[in-house]
């Protein structure tokens, strides 16, 4: 079977793609080939940091792999948090010691969010892939709405605050199984999956 380095520390990422993947790919992640560094993302677009990623990973090890970046675009701030999504209240001062970063993230959001009608927003995963020494990218978005006040206990980051549209449930309140269907990052690895897929036949 053909490996794929997947450029992440996150387990859980890997087993997610993993299932899209079956057995076509075994994909291996950084701590599965012994790279413990954190790898650098210091760009200021999704793409630009999915990329960084992946060319990193792929020169130091000289093989084939993928990377991952997601953000939260809010359209009434301008697409804020976006490439910043993970340290959004760090950025600003606003994580006090010890605080959880999700939970910081959400109460600078709903500050941030005070007031505002127009409540759109969006998750949006770009993964790069840098493979037979060429490199590509693959976009999933979901489109969705900031709630006032966090609803539900389940997924991690801003999940308790995303209503997707078409549903009644924000990505905290739904069984994992179907945000896992729906969400930003299937949707770019279900692309992902169709493009190795075609890769592994041509
Ligand atoms: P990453 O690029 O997957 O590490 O995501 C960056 C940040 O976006 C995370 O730290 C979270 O704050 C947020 N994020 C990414 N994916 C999700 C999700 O599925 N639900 C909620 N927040 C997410």
């Amino acid at each position: 079977m053909r490996e794929l380095i997947f450029a992440t520390h996150n387990e859980h990422k890997s087993i997610e793609i993993q299932a899209i993947l079956e057995d076509s790919y075994r994909i291996l992640n950084l701590d599965q080939v012994g790279l413990s560094e954190d790898i650098p993302e210091d760009q200021d677009t999704l793409d630009g940091n999915a990329l960084q990623k992946a060319r990193y990973v792929e020169e130091k090890l000289g093989v084939d792999c993928f990377a991952d970046d997601t953000g939260l675009e809010v359209d009434a701030l301008g697409g804020e948090p976006g490439v910043y999504s993970a340290r959004y209240a760090e950025l600003s001062n606003e994580r006090n010691n010890g605080q959880d970063a999700s939970e910081a993230n959400i109460i600078k959001l709903l500050r941030q969010m005070e007031g505002k009608s127009d409540r759109k927003a969006r998750f949006r995963t770009v993964i790069a892939l840098v493979i037979g020494g060429k490199q590509f990218t693959f976009e999933g978005v979901v489109e969705g709405s900031i709630l006032e006040k966090k609803r539900g206990e389940e997924g991690f980051g801003y999940d308790p605050v995303f209503l997707p549209d078409g549903y009644n449930e924000t990505f905290a309140e739904m069984p994992l199984s179907l945000k896992n269907t729906i969400s930003h990052r299937a949707r770019a690895v279900n692309q992902l999956a169709d493009f190795l897929r075609t890769y592994l036949t041509t």
